[in-house]
């Protein structure tokens, strides 16, 4: 029997439903306040933030855009909702200023929740890399900027992590699918042509780390299995454990002192 093809959104859906309990005790939250200060969201702003997980920027957000802003935040994944809906439930702020939608952020044409050139902020944080056709998804997500608004996504650097390029290589070796689209992002200015080429002007591009003050980080082989585990889930580990181990210990050689460097 041929193995079912899922969509991009439904292999979201699947694959942050078990990653919805943890996002929030991983490195994300302080990555998310440094990301969001970089921002400048002023009251009365309408903020559109897509992908939004388990709401990281979605709540810092609120109380900056005042009574008279509003916030309006989609996801994919119902356990990464449930997770941000119970911050709602317990938060005044966030009951009156936020609108909270499962919706797929590459289609929004269809959600009926949304409103075309009426927002001042759109975000788009840890997410872009998921998803095919990155000059498609900023063509239509400009389309709900209002005239003079601002589009802000991170895009991951072109060699790290390094764990998910090693990935990449050997799902694709097993004739798989990679769910992260990547291969475009090839220096610092990859997403400005993609943008420029939409007629979108390029304000600011900013260098953020993913841990502050942590440098590279090198691991050696002895570090390997564990963040091997970390990325994959049961039936993918044993199908990509010895392909991965090679590609590490490939890397591992080439760099000359047994680690690899990660990001
Ligand atoms: C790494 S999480 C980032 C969440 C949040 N922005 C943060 O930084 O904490 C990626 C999120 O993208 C969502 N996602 C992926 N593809 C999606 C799609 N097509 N439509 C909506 N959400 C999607 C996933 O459900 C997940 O919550």
């Amino acid at each position: 029997m041929t193995p079912k093809q899922f969509s991009r959104f439904e292999q979201a859906q699947k694959s942050y439903q078990t990653r919805a309990r943890d996002n929030d005790n991983s490195w994300h939250p302080q990555y998310t306040t440094r990301f969001v200060k970089l921002i400048d969201i002023q009251p009365g702003d309408r903020v559109l933030v897509l992908a939004c997980g388990t709401g990281l920027e979605a709540v810092i957000a609120c109380p900056l855009v005042g009574d008279n802003g509003l916030v309006t935040a989609l996801d994919a994944a119902p356990a990464m909702l449930d997770v941000f809906r119970k911050k709602q439930a317990t938060d005044e702020i966030l009951s009156r200023r936020l609108v909270l939608v499962q919706h797929d952020v590459t289609d929004l044409e269809s959600c009926e929740h949304l409103e075309k050139g009426a927002y001042d902020v759109i975000i788009c944080s840890n997410a872009f890399v998921l998803f095919d056709d990155p000059g498609r998804v900023v063509s239509q997500w400009a389309g709900y900027l209002r005239r003079g608004g601002r589009l802000i996504v991170d895009i991951l650097h072109e060699n790290h992590p390094r764990q998910e390029l090693f990935m990449k290589k050997v799902i694709q070796q097993r004739g798989m699918t990679y769910p992260a689209s990547r291969s475009w992002i090839e220096s610092v200015h990859s997403f400005r042509g993609i943008l420029e080429a939409r007629h979108l002007q390029v304000f600011r591009i900013e260098a953020l780390d993913k841990e502050p003050g942590k440098g590279h980080v090198y691991l050696g082989r002895e570090e390997m299995n564990a963040m091997f585990d970390y990325i994959t889930k049961n039936q993918l580990r044993s199908k990509t454990r010895v392909l991965f181990e090679r590609e590490w210990d490939s890397a591992a050689e080439s760099e000359g002192n047994g680690n690899v460097k990660v990001s």
